[in-house]
């Protein structure tokens, strides 16, 4: 294709068009600064790639997302969470082979050093989930210095097999801590999601068999989250990690960007907001209201998406995940009929439908794992364990890719001009 070209004054520049292998065409304006002296300005990044990547393709207008090529229907229908962990950091499908030693590895790596317990206690019983992740996942870092080069292939990769296996003992643990439960070893015979469901919710007094249901949908509703492009706490992972950050490091600040309630800590919000509604805090329609008045910073949570002009389709299989696990599990919840009637609501009606918002990722997912067990305020834990391989995945693209710089963006300086200094007078 040839070059489009930008006209500034008196100046013709030529910008060299890139194409994606999904037919989506830029303009690479890589060299603007250096050749002309101008930049761009481009709040919230709404217009600008950072980077080619090769791990999950989105398509808003039309509902698609894939992983590697995989639609993420079918993932979510046939994978294990530890098989589309692979699939996103090594590129292609394990083999039986490649998986069962990919599995032996991460198990291998499950128990946390003892010493962490007391990372755990020094937080206050009430402190939030995800500020213990981060710092205990940021923390690791100082217990495994042995493998912290980013730029040693088999030291990120041991690495990532670390955070992979350790991430939700953590999880497990940090849940232990704050309900004054004894923390629970990890057992290596179950699968990652049994596994996973028997340090948060066994204890030492009793027997404990993970309901193969509920250990079914986690593992769905982890797929659902492995990865999704450039979003928030995947840039904030690249960006780290373009400063030549270790992986545990750049994980960590991924995991605070999750934390924020415009992205994964919006299924807390979601479930919150569904429980007043259920306790009579107005109707679903004084909701929408709110939504809709400008001069109310009230958002209904668990609706929109930057990319999503159509609906996102993790929201379609957990919807479809949340009526039959509630099923299943013969639980009648409410807010289950609370969220089906917001969202019809919300969808005929004009506001929602000129901006195209829709519901999003986060607008099912509570249900479920409130079905499941889990605390509201570990909803967003959660999300992090399922978008850990796709934090790790961009962030190894990174560091692969020879193009990579360090994330260093313009500004349009709007500050005073030069002025003179004036002692306090
Ligand atoms: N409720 C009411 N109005 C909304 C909503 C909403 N949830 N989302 C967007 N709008 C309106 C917004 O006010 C604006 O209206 P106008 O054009 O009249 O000014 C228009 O829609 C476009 O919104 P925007 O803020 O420019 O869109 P954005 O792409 O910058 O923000 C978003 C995307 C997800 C932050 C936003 O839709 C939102 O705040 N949603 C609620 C929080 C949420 O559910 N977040 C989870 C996102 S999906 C999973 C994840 O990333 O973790």
């Amino acid at each position: 294709m040839a070059d489009a070209v930008l006209r500034f004054e008196d100046r013709e520049i030529n910008l060299p068009v890139i194409e994606g292998s999904e037919n989506e065409v830029g303009l690479d304006i890589s060299r603007l600064a250096a050749e002309t002296g101008l930049f761009t300005l481009d709040r919230g990044f709404g217009n600008t790639a950072e980077s080619q990547s090769q791990v999950s393709f989105i398509d808003g207008a039309a509902g698609i997302l894939r992983y590697r090529g995989y639609p993420i229907e079918q993932l979510a229908e046939h994978a294990s969470f530890l098989e589309v962990a692979y699939l996103l950091l090594y590129g292609s499908l394990p083999t039986k082979s490649a998986l069962a030693s990919f599995e032996d590895s991460v198990t291998r790596h499950t128990l946390l050093r003892e010493d962490m317990k007391k990372l755990f206690e020094a937080f206050p019983h009430e402190a939030h989930p995800m500020q213990i992740l981060a710092s205990a996942t940021s923390a690791l870092a100082t217990y495994y210095p042995d493998a912290l080069d980013p730029r040693n292939p088999e030291a990120v990769d041991l690495s990532m097999h670390r955070l992979l296996a350790k991430v939700p003992t953590m999880i497990a643990w940090l849940y232990k801590y704050r309900a004054h439960q004894p923390y629970m070893y990890p057992r290596n015979d179950l699968d990652y999601s049994a596994n996973f469901l028997h340090m948060v919710f066994s204890i030492p007094a009793e027997p404990y068999t993970p309901d193969p249901v509920v250990a079914a949908a986690l593992n769905v509703l982890l797929i659902l989250h492995a990865d999704h492009g450039q979003n928030c706490s995947a840039t904030a992972v690249r960006l780290v990690g373009s400063g030549d950050a270790n992986l545990f490091s750049s994980v960590s600040a991924g995991i605070h960007a999750l934390s924020g309630p415009l992205h994964g800590g919006a299924n807390q919000e979601v479930l919150d907001m569904l429980e007043e509604m259920a306790a009579g805090e107005g109707d679903v329609s004084s909701y929408i209201a709110r939504a809709k008045d400008r001069n109310d910073p009230f958002r209904l949570m668990g609706f929109g998406h930057r990319i999503y002009k159509n609906f996102d389709p993790r929201a379609r299989i957990i919807k479809q995940a949340a009526t039959d696990v509630l099923a299943k599990l013969r639980i009648d919840d409410p807010l289950l009929d609370i969220a089906q009637e917001l969202e019809a609501t919300a969808l005929s009606d004009d506001y929602f439908i000129e901006r195209k918002l829709y519901p999003n990722v986060d607008f099912y997912s509570g249900i479920i794992y409130r079905a499941l067990g889990f605390p509201t305020d570990m909803f967003t834990v959660l999300f992090a364990l399922g978008r850990l391989p796709g934090w790790m995945a961009q962030w190894k693209e990174l560091k692969e890719d020879p193009k990579t710089r360090i994330y260093r963006p313009q500004q349009v300086y709007s500050g005073e001009t030069e002025r003179a200094y004036q002692p306090p007078s």
